[in-house]
């Protein structure tokens, strides 16, 4: 009994001991996930589980996706605050992770999911000749992801007519025209954005086909043109020349 209680005793005594770091975060997270905004302010605060004792020079340390973040040396014993203001879309997915200095193996960490619509609000000018090709880009980064419709003119584009050929990477939607002819591509596209918490956004494409501009110099085709020319009435002068002199000679 007395061998039982002791050891009982020892474990309590070994499991208080075991060192730990937690990591608290307003707002609240679900886990290890915390869910924000772009623009938001989160705050993120360590502890170790030691209490506030002076004997034991408990200092924490921080890391953004395993890199290093300093803070105030008065912000590291014991208890250590990070304030993440504004929260921006390059803070998705990354990892703050705070540590006790000298043990890695004490550590606590949170995971962003930072909520964010896509960058996009705008019209461009498109200048495309005539039988040449044309893409038309969009950046559809979002959190979460967006779906993409291409419109010209209002309408829902057909895409099995006009030679058109979309792609969509999760980052740029593109719309390839091949070979633009004016009265096929010419007009306003829309490359229009579709988030389940932002809502409809767009960007809008002015697309103008011009004609071809002629890229051979123009110089030595006139003076080409010319030496045809004369070639031709010499042959047209000499050989009247010869009718003539078979006349003469009939
Ligand atoms: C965090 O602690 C765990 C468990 O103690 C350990 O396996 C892991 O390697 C530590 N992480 C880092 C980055 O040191
Ligand atoms: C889009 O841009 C227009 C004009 O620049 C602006 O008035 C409008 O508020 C913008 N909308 C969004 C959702 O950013
Ligand atoms: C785009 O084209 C439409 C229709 O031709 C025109 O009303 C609009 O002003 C143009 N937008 C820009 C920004 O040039």
């Amino acid at each position: 009994m007395e061998v039982l209680v002791g050891v009982s005793l020892l474990l309590l005594c070994f499991v208080s001991h075991v060192k730990a770091v937690t990591v608290e975060s307003c707002p609240l997270a679900t886990g290890t996930l915390l869910q924000t905004e772009v623009k938001k302010t989160v705050t993120l605060t360590c502890m170790t589980d030691e209490g506030m004792d002076p004997s034991k020079q408990k200092e924490l340390q921080w890391f953004r996706n395993g890199a290093r973040v300093n803070v105030p040396e008065e912000n590291r014993l014991y208890r250590s605050s990070l304030c993440v203001q504004p929260v921006t879309k390059e803070d998705n997915g990354v990892i703050f992770m705070c540590q006790l200095k000298g043990d890695a193996s004490v550590n606590s960490s949170i995971k962003f999911d930072v909520k964010y619509p896509p960058d996009l609000n705008d019209t461009m000018e498109m200048f495309v000749e005539e039988t040449t090709d044309a893409v038309l880009s969009c950046d559809v980064r979002a959190n979460p992801p967006v779906t993409v419709a291409w419109k010209k003119d209002g309408k829902v584009l057909d895409l099995t007519s006009g030679s058109y050929k979309t792609t969509n990477n999760g980052i740029t939607a593109q719309l390839s025209i091949t070979k633009a002819k004016r009265d096929v591509h010419q007009g306003t596209y829309i490359c229009e954005v579709n988030s389940a918490v932002y809502g409809t956004m767009a960007r809008m494409f002015n697309v103008t086909v011009e004609d071809k501009v002629l890229r051979f110099p123009l110089g030595p085709t006139i003076s080409g043109v010319v030496v045809i020319l004369c070639t031709i009435l010499f042959a047209i002068i000499s050989r009247r020349n010869k009718i003539k002199c078979c006349s003469k000679s009939n």
